[in-house]
């Protein structure tokens, strides 16, 4: 009789919805702070995705670097400890090589090239190419377009001249600042604003967010438009916590992420413009050099990295992207 009641009532609780579902609880932690429109992309993501999943999936986010710097974050997630983290497609090169197309200089035409690179085979491939190194890319986030800022403007490449500029942990950062004639210092992005503060570095790069959410132009007052790179950030999630989730769970926060970044493209747009208007009002000059002579700088570095075929055939199909 017992028996009998307990399956009637677990039979009513199934009819009425009610079975307790699993809760798949998950955290996402990040570097920058709240008010950056890469945060408040994966605060939607965070929200589409317990939509999407009828709260089977919850994400809590942790932002500025509470959980560590990018590297830390990214090998707490090969790991499993961390679920979610977003990375700079710079740090993620040493993770999952094909990353490095990201970081190489010149490669996109524009904003319309990036973009729709990001969104073509070769992107997805990219995002897909780190699952047998713990982790898998769910979307790309616009970072804008790296340019170099100083105690004194960079108009051609012969002002880097013994500089010391603070880059991201990338070989290919590293190369291509020192193949511009400046000394490269590699150094985690939390500790950029007293790296320029102490003189520990001379200068950065960066986009224009990290002038003023950054804080970075309270002590460094020339922008030079170089407009170097262009490197997304990228969401990634574990492929532990990957795997574990159903086919339907998998495509909902799939879908999640996409949607969060056409948000973020509008966010982004907006806070150039924005964050540009505050940078001048920091008192940050802003220039915008000729490109051709750093384009001539790097043109050694291009034509190496093209040795390497898979290089060489990712870049040609990334310049074919029309
Ligand atoms: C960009 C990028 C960040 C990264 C930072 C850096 O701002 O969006 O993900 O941490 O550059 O230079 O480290």
């Amino acid at each position: 009789m017992k028996a009998r009641y307990a399956t009637l009532v677990a039979g009513l609780l199934l009819a009425l919805g009610l079975n307790a579902q699993a809760v798949e609880k998950m955290r996402l932690g990040h570097n920058q702070p709240e008010d950056h429109p890469v945060h408040k992309a994966m605060v939607r993501f965070a929200e589409l995705t317990k939509q999407y999943t009828k709260g089977e999936v919850d994400i809590s986010v942790f932002p500025n670097g509470v959980l560590g710097s990018e590297r830390e974050m990214l090998e707490q997630v090969q790991n499993g400890i961390l679920q979610i983290t977003k990375a700079s497609a710079s740090p993620l090169e040493t993770f999952s090589a094909s990353y490095k197309v990201f970081n190489l200089p010149f490669v996109f035409r524009d904003k319309d090239h990036f973009y729709k690179t990001l969104a073509s085979p070769v992107g997805e491939e990219v995002l897909a190419s780190s699952r047998n190194r713990g982790f898998i890319g769910l979307t790309y986030y616009d970072s804008g377009s790296r340019s170099f800022y100083a105690k004194r403007p960079i108009n051609t490449p012969d002002d880097l001249h013994g500089l010391k500029i603070r880059v991201q942990q990338s070989p290919t950062t590293i190369a291509m600042i020192k193949a511009l004639g400046a000394t490269p210092t590699p150094m985690a992005y939390g500790e950029v604003y007293t790296g320029l503060q102490t003189g520990v570095i001379d200068g950065a790069e960066n986009n224009v967010t990290a002038l003023t959410i950054g804080r970075h132009g309270e002590v460094t007052k020339f922008y030079s438009e170089t407009e170097h790179q262009m490197v997304p950030d990228v969401l990634v999630i574990s492929a532990m916590s990957w795997a574990k989730l159903s086919q339907p769970l998998q495509a909902a926060i799939k879908k999640a992420a996409l949607e969060s970044f056409e948000l973020q493209k509008q966010l982004w747009a907006e806070a150039e413009k924005v964050e540009r208007v505050k940078a001048e009002a920091l008192g940050v000059k802003f220039s915008r050099p000729a490109k051709a002579p750093f384009v001539a700088k790097v043109k050694p570095m291009m034509d190496a990295e093209r040795q390497n075929a898979v290089i060489a055939s990712l870049l040609d199909r990334i310049a074919a992207v029309k």
